[in-house]
């Protein structure tokens, strides 16, 4: 499947970016948004594509952006924060927990409740990548409002799946691991991120789950189910 338009939030740099260049260089045309007007100018203008600031925590500034790009058939919402804070819950800042749900939750709702109804009333095929992260399947006992709000992201991407099911419009969940981006010195490349993910999506695939963790999201379920305790996660050697 070939995209004709495609919407990327969070496109200023890291994964985002890399999904706007995968998509330009397949000649897609692409709306870049992201909250970082400066850097967003800068890639769109080399990607070649088309930019739109906006705010992903904002309802308003989510309906602008879907105004602003109509007929979309491709939207990947990928813009995330860490938050300032990566410890317990009790000792991250309730600032903290607001900020980063409403990035990270918030965009994933703002998103769909922006573009879904209209890719719906198109009756034309779509796909909705949402960019959770290892963090939402997999617990650790710190991982600040960050961990918590990428399992509210997963959840967010169940529901639009099963809600979404027998319709035009399709969607997968993007859950990297560590990716070298603004958020990470360290981890996989972006472009192979976004490799992964475009190929998941025409695989029609809902998961992209880095290698070697499945074992771990499995005990997780059977804990979960069989009402013992939680244990540390083993990181794949
Ligand atoms: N890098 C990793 O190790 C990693 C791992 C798993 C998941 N992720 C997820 O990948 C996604 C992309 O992150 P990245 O690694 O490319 O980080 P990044 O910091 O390089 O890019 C994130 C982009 O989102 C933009 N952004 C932040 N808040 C925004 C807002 N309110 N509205 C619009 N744009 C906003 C930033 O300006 C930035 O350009 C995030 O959802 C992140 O949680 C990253």
């Amino acid at each position: 499947m070939k995209f004709t338009n495609a919407v990327v939030t969070g496109a200023a740099g890291g994964i985002g970016r890399a999904l706007a260049a995968r998509l330009r260089s397949e000649g897609t045309h692409v709306v870049l948004a992201d909250i970082d007007a400066d850097a967003l100018t800068a890639t769109a203008g080399e990607l070649g594509g088309e930019a739109v600031p906006a705010d992903v925590s904002d309802a308003a500034s989510m309906a602008a952006l879907a105004a602003a790009a109509p007929d979309t058939d491709l939207v990947c919402l990928n813009a995330g924060i860490v938050g300032r804070d990566l410890g317990v819950p009790w000792e991250v800042s309730a600032e903290d927990w607001a900020r980063v749900f409403a990035v990270n939750a918030g965009g994933v709702s703002n998103g769909l409740r922006a573009f879904v109804p209209g890719m719906l009333a198109s009756g034309r095929p779509g796909h909705i990548l949402i960019t959770a992260s290892l963090a939402g399947l997999v617990t650790f006992p710190a991982g600040g409002a960050y961990a918590a709000s990428k399992h509210a992201v997963v959840a967010l991407a169940e529901q639009a799946a099963l809600s979404l099911a027998g319709t035009p419009i399709g969607v997968t969940m993007l859950c990297p691991a560590l990716v070298r981006t603004g958020m990470s010195p360290e981890g996989e490349d972006p472009a192979d991120i976004a490799d992964a993910a475009l190929t998941a999506i025409r695989a029609g695939r809902f998961a992209v789950v880095p290698d070697g963790w499945g074992g771990e999201i499995e005990r997780r379920g059977r804990w979960l189910a069989s009402g013992e305790q939680p244990s540390l996660p083993n990181v794949p050697g």
